[in-house]
């Protein structure tokens, strides 16, 4: 066989995944990868594989022996161009799991187009290869089709966001990746300019500045689907380049830029995986949220919130419980409905072990079943107190979990423990989809290491109207314009409504310590713009990888992202990132230290 042979005057005239029993008779040309081959002595069956699903061929010694012995030379992942006839498939050799499995097809002449090493992991394998294998193979993980499909769903994604948006009179503008830097909390990437020596770039963390600035131009509605860069630590959330789907609008406020998001997420998962969603969505302040389920982006499936005891056991006769009581300490109970006989003694003092490596000096448990009551601290619970639990949690058994502390910190460790159980018993359904609006976040946060305040989403959130007079005396207690979106325990997304008068964004400049010199020389021309004629307005971003990755099930955004980096940010594919010749590094002016 002479290789590799070329497609000649062949064209494709279907798919791998296209054929039908109707279509018996049919001639036809099919290209593909070789899935396998199975050689049964004098037939030979090749199972031919593409993007669209796989096609069985057939070639038959007696019927044409040079054919037969040019195709058993075939091995997996070769490429190759058949032409033949479609046949039905005798009763018993029918594959009712595959789309073409009525048929195959009667090989009449073949082209072997390439041919392939064997791969370092086999694209049919059930069993997986390592992750690192299959980032540096890419190419061969997208040639599995439960992988390719993911991207034909985020394809779909993009596509009915597009849609969506089109037809509300959104428009789609870019913005400049080498720009300056947009602070979002994280360090930019920066990129050295070789005409302007000594000056850099800086990738956009988010277009968030360019955005307001479109609003101010007037465009009134824009989105994007936008890549953003941020140097920050990576997980399986996380990724140094990612995906959002942006938007903003002029003349808004918070109800508005919420319904649009509604709007988007219902069409998106009623389109494309048929699940309608219940609007508007539940919305939860960010104080309700910490002191509920211990975290600003609760999962709302892991089971119950989080309640203050501290009331019904105000009169106990415990030490320690009384000290923490004078001490303004909150009691406050996580409860488990039933499964008592799931949580071993072993896995208490597995979650204590976790929770007192988190900071929580302890963890109390009580339990009952009927009348029958067990805990450490057993002896110590009046009738009073078991009534009053009883009313708080009217169930004829469960498994009560306490932990005494300064309120956040109680609710912060019992949420950790919340999401850890509903992890042990299952408690998440992954096909449910519980959206949750948190709202009201505080618009500054103390931070030591810089000891200074600095921003909670961004600079550029406008804190509540109400809570203006607060921002010089009282910072820690304004709250901000701002809202996230969190789905299944997951922020996908956050917006606010943006500061649009410069007198305000100084304000808060000078309260998170940007001096006047320092907001003119990053942000002059924001705040210029503010003063010529600035719209009050507002947007939002989702993160469309983890959105895709939580509509898909999957548990990492790499799983959704064609090219993903290691948690060390590289790409095992290409390499990057790499040492660059010196002599690039001398154009740019740029000298390593040793
Ligand atoms: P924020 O920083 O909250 O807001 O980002 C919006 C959403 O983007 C996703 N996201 C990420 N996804 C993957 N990898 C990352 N490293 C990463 N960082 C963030 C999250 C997050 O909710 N300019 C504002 C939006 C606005 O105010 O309009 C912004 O970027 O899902």
């Amino acid at each position: 066989m002479s290789i590799p042979e070329t497609m000649g005057d062949w064209k494709r005239t279907h798919n791998c995944g296209e054929l039908r029993k109707e279509d018996e008779g049919r001639e036809v040309v099919l290209m593909g990868w070789v899935n396998g081959v199975r050689d049964l002595g004098s037939l030979l069956f090749i199972d031919l594989r593409d993007r669209y699903g796989r096609t069985q061929l057939v070639i038959d010694e007696g019927l044409n022996p040079s054919l037969h012995q040019k195709a058993k030379g075939l091995r997996s992942e070769f490429v190759i161009a058949v032409k033949g006839a479609v046949r039905q498939r005798e009763g018993g050799q029918k594959n009712p799991s595959l789309p073409t499995g009525d048929i195959e097809v009667k090989v009449e002449e073949l082209r072997v187009l390439n041919t392939s090493m064997v791969p370092p992991f086999s694209v049919d394998a059930v069993k997986e290869a390592s992750e690192i294998l299959r980032m540096k193979y890419r190419y061969l993980d997208l040639r599995r089709p439960e992988i390719s499909q993911r991207f034909v769903f985020r394809h779909n994604l993009v596509r009915e966001t597009r849609e969506y948006l089109n037809a509300l009179g959104f428009l789609e503008i870019e913005t400049p990746f080498l720009t300056k830097s947009t602070p979002e909390g994280a360090r930019d990437f920066l990129v050295p300019s070789r005409i302007q020596p000594k000056k850099f770039y800086a990738l956009p963390q988010s277009p968030q500045l360019f955005k307001q600035i479109l609003m101010i131009g007037g465009l009134d509605k824009y989105y994007q689907i936008v890549r953003c860069f941020r140097d920050e630590d990576l997980r399986a959330d996380r990724q140094p380049e990612f995906t959002q789907i942006d938007l903003e609008m002029s003349f808004v406020d918070e109800e508005d830029i919420m319904g649009v998001v509604e709007g988007l997420l219902s069409h998106l998962f009623e389109r494309l995986l048929g699940v309608r969603l219940q609007t508007p969505f539940l919305k939860m302040t960010y104080e309700e949220a910490i002191s509920q389920y211990g975290t600003d982006k609760p999962d709302l499936r892991a089971g119950a919130p989080i309640k203050d005891l501290t009331e019904v056991f105000s009169d106990i006769a415990l030490v320690f419980l009384r000290e923490g009581f004078q001490r303004g300490e909150r009691l406050k109970g996580l409860f488990l409905d039933g499964h008592l006989e799931r949580v071993s003694r072993k896995a208490l003092e597995r979650y204590e072990s976790l929770l007192r490596s988190n900071g929580a000096r302890g963890l109390l448990w009580v339990k009952w079943k009927g009348d029958t009551w067990q805990s450490p601290v057993g002896k110590y619970l009046t009738e009073g107190i078991k009534g009053g639990l009883k009313t708080l949690f009217p169930s004829p058994e469960g498994l009560l979990f306490m932990v005494l502390d300064e309120d956040e910190k109680a609710s912060k460790a019992l949420g950790l423990l919340r999401l850890e159980l509903s992890k042990d018993l299952g408690i998440s359904d992954p096909s449910d989809h519980r959206f949750l609006w948190v709202t009201s976040f505080p618009l500054l946060e103390w931070d030591d290491t810089q000891n200074r305040f600095v921003a909670v989403h961004h600079p550029f959130t406008s804190p509540k109207y109400e809570d203006i007079p607060l921002l010089e005396s009282e910072p820690q207690k304004v709250r901000a314009k701002a809202f996230d979106i969190v789905l299944n325990g997951t922020e996908i997304g956050g917006g606010s409504i943006r500061i649009h008068t410069k007198e305000l964004q100084e304000r808060v400049f000078r309260t998170i310590g940007i001096s006047e010199e320092e907001g003119d020389s990053k942000f002059g021309f924001l705040l210029e713009a503010l003063r010529l004629g600035a719209p009050p307005h507002g947007g939002l971003a989702i993160g469309l990888d983890r959105l895709v990755a939580i509509m898909l099930g999957l548990e990492s955004i790499r799983e959704v992202i064609a090219f993903p980096k290691t948690t060390s940010g590289s790409c095992p594919l290409t390499d990057a990132p790499s040492f660059v010749p010196e002599e690039q590094l001398r154009e740019l002016g740029i000298l390593l230290a040793p």
